[in-house]
């Protein structure tokens, strides 16, 4: 088993990464964030195969432990559902010397994430992610929320969970369009930070897709470093932890022009080929960076090219009116080269790009038939 201790506060968070974990959890569980009572909250997909395991396994050792699960999807991620689930918990005499497992992708993370940092003012929270993302995304960094009608993760709170494990043996029984979107993140984590991680998932990218353990063990590992590190350095979100938005400003619009048809995962690989060229375009990315993040993208079954349909105009306007954005001018967070992020003059980790020359950029991320048009 890999530990990693992550400086966090208030107290650090212990990151344990293994394959064939899941069957030693109760142990990690009661030595690092001993309680009488456990509450498990996971979706219904994930339910039966790891949690109610989990459960029984706790109760073996004499805790009380309970599993209150939601209808999987992202649509449950929500302020009515975190009410249901903790008033399941409240039913079930969970207490103030109780904790809360979230277990599952990203949305039991960050739905379990919220349910403890709000039940009874906040209980201590082991994560236990379940899909690739969750595993190098979503479990680190102790943000937790639900999304809103006026949009997504807008009700939350920061809470770093005392303990995150992560089992890659899960992954077997994740869909393959899962796996591959959690590759996504993967690849922006080699772009912002480690070139030589980037090209190493490129020339992995079959071993990687067939899940085996090892390389699979290894990537986790190396993103939650990577993921950890930019945490470590901004763990509420002011500064450098903008660099982790690296191709979510035009993912973010793909997503909400597609009515949430295009999986984030997907808009993230096609958004990073488009904030590349838009850097390129920009002066501030090295040429060829585009093309280096296509191939390796495209070595993963992810997308890169523009969704048909999709005019690069639509996507600045989308992008010039999400809600977190917090100027009119749309800003990036860009490459320097692959490996690296661009910082301004006034130590800023996102970049203004006029909307002309974005448009520019955006045009050669179309599919290739409409370019040629
Ligand atoms: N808190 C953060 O910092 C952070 C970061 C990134 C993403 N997120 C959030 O994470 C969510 C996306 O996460 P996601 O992609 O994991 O979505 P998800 O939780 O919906 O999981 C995707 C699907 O895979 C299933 N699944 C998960 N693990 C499985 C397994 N081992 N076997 C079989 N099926 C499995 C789930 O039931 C679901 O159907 C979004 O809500 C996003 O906002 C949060
Ligand atoms: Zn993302």
């Amino acid at each position: 088993v890999i530990r990693l201790a992550l400086k966090l506060p208030p107290e650090g968070s212990h990151v344990f990464i293994g394959a064939g974990l899941l069957d030693e959890l109760p142990e990690h569980v009661l030595e690092r964030v001993p309680a009488a009572h456990y509450g498990i909250v996971t979706d219904s997909h994930v339910a039966e195969k790891y949690a109610q395991p989990l459960a029984a396994a706790l109760r073996a050792e004499r805790v009380r432990a309970d599993v209150v699960s939601f209808t999987a999807g992202e649509g449950q991620k929500s302020r009515t559902t975190w009410a249901t689930l903790t008033d399941a918990l409240l039913a079930r005499r969970l207490g103030r010397d109780g904790c809360i497992i979230a277990l599952g992708g990203g949305v039991a993370c960050d739905l379990g994430g919220f349910v403890a940092a709000t039940y009874m003012r906040g209980l201590p929270c082991v994560q236990v992610p379940t899909s690739l993302l969750a595993m190098i995304d979503a479990s680190i960094g102790g943000k937790t929320a639900v999304d809103v009608p006026a949009g997504k993760n807008l009700v939350g709170a920061f809470l770093q969970p005392h303990l995150v494990a992560i089992d890659p043996l899960a992954l077997g029984t994740l869909p393959e369009r899962e796996l591959r979107a959690g590759l996504a993140e993967a690849v922006k984590h080699g772009a912002i930070a480690d070139g030589e991680y980037l090209r190493w998932i490129g020339q992995t990218a079959k071993p990687l897709l067939a899940r085996e353990p090892q390389p699979l063990a290894h990537l986790i590992r190396r993103s939650v470093e990577i993921k950890a590190a930019v945490v470590q350095a901004d763990p509420v979100e002011r500064g450098v932890r903008a660099v982790l938005n690296f191709g979510h400003t035009v993912a973010h619009a793909i997503e909400a022009l597609s009515a949430y048809a295009v999986p984030h995962g997907y808009a993230v690989a096609i958004g990073m080929i488009a904030e590349a060229e838009i850097g390129t375009a920009a002066g501030v990315t090295a040429e060829g960076t585009a093309d280096e993040l296509r191939a390796i993208l495209h070595g993963l079954g992810l997308p890169v090219a523009l969704p048909a349909g999709l005019a690069p105009a639509d996507i600045l306007t989308a992008a010039a009116s999400d809600k977190k954005a917090r100027a009119t001018r749309i800003r990036y967070a860009l490459l320097e080269r692959v490996g690296g992020t661009v910082t301004d003059d006034a130590g800023a980790h996102t970049v203004e790009v006029a909307d002309d020359i974005a448009l520019r950029a955006l045009g050669r991320c179309l599919p290739r038939e409409r370019r040629e048009a």
